[in-house]
């Protein structure tokens, strides 16, 4: 059991951390996105302890986050079409899967001995300081315990990782609340979207030759996906998620018979706000930033029970993100409600 400290986003607390860091310690920190489980990227003995305070398989990769995106030629193979991501997308919310250089410093234990790593450059004022104070990539993947629901928010990494890191950067509740966007690059300028987020599958569309979704990305895979972590159990609390896929008036009908559960929904849901005590709205129906926003907040505050219900969301636009998070959260099970014989 390690004592963990909570710091501010001040840069004499990120000096701190960044301290910390150098000296082989792990820190989680926030992003634009979620809450990362940093350590330095170029020392094998820290990324094992990513792996242990998370308890990840140690196959499943880790993203190394810089600062710049020239940053890397020092440990990737770079390309034009690579610059012409960064420039659109980066420092921001994208992930993009490099070949790694033959004389790479970062360890194969950081990149699940693939030959590939995964380059984030964030936008986050706090991570990108962490970074630069730490004079050295940093291996980090999202903060929370191999298998449940990402942190956001401090009162839930507090709960579940107190003990296991030396420092936590309080930076509040994170901005966009769904892990960034992971792409890799398939000849010249050919995509393939592994992981979608808040730089959305339209946007890439626009910039790409051809677009492919991977499979994973919407339903069960069996079989080895090019990012390992596709194969895990995800983003699932300790009660059952199941997906309602209805119109209002099958949804309400459905829950009335399954009064007192909890329920995430959307605020022109006004019988269920009103009858349902343990319900929570995500934002309108059509907000799907606010979904990505609140929903693992809302997975980890209404867990306790046997199940929570939760109504389909779009998936356009960062909507896919959000499907595709809950759909792992449920283990692919969608209940589909109202069907006609
Ligand atoms: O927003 C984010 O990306 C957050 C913040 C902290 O930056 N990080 C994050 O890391 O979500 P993590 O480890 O929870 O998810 C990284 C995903 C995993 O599914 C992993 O398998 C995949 O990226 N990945 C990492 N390196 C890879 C590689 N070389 N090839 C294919 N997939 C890779
Ligand atoms: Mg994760």
């Amino acid at each position: 059991m390690t004592e963990t400290k909570i710091l501010t986003c001040s840069n004499e607390d990120i000096a701190i951390a960044a301290d910390c860091i150098k000296k082989g310690g792990i820190v989680i920190f926030p992003t634009e996105t979620v809450y990362g489980l940093g350590a330095d990227a170029t020392n094998i003995e820290s990324a094992k302890k990513i792996y242990q305070a998370k308890g990840r398989p140690s196959d499943n990769p880790l993203i190394c986050h810089v600062t710049q995106a020239e940053e890397a030629e020092k440990y990737c193979v770079t390309s034009p079409f690579y610059y012409k991501i960064a420039e659109k997308f980066m420092p921001g919310p994208i992930t993009v899967i490099l070949k790694k250089r033959s004389d790479c410093i970062i360890p194969a234990a950081v990149t699940g001995g693939l030959d590939t790593i995964a380059i984030r450059v964030p936008s986050n004022e706090t991570a990108r300081k962490l970074i630069k104070f730490s004079g050295v990539p940093i291996a980090a993947p999202s903060a929370n315990l191999s298998g449940t629901p990402t942190l956001t928010a401090l009162r839930h990494i507090i709960k579940d990782m107190n003990g296991r890191v030396d420092y936590i950067i309080d930076g509040g509740d994170s901005d966009i609340g769904l892990e960034s966007t992971v792409v890799m690059i398939k000849n010249e300028d050919e995509l393939v979207l592994l992981r979608p987020g808040a730089v959305t599958a339209e946007q890439l569309g626009e910039i790409c030759s051809s677009l492919t979704i991977e499979k994973a990305v919407y339903e069960k895979f069996e079989g080895r996906p090019i990012s390992p972590g596709m194969k895990y159990r995800h983003y699932a609390p300790d009660a059952k998620v199941v997906i309602l896929d209805g119109n209002d008036g099958d949804v309400y009908k459905f829950l009335k018979s399954e009064p007192n559960q909890p329920v995430i929904c959307f605020d022109e849901d006004e019988f269920i706000l009103k009858e349902f005590p343990k319900s929570f709205s995500i934002g309108r129906r059509e907000d799907h930033t606010s979904h990505a926003h609140r929903l693992f907040a809302a997975l980890r505050d209404l867990d306790g029970g046997d199940v929570i219900y939760v109504r389909m969301p779009a998936k356009e636009g960062i909507g896919l993100a959000v499907f595709n998070r809950l759909i792992k959260a449920a283990g692919y099970e969608i209940k589909k409600l109202g069907d006609r014989i």
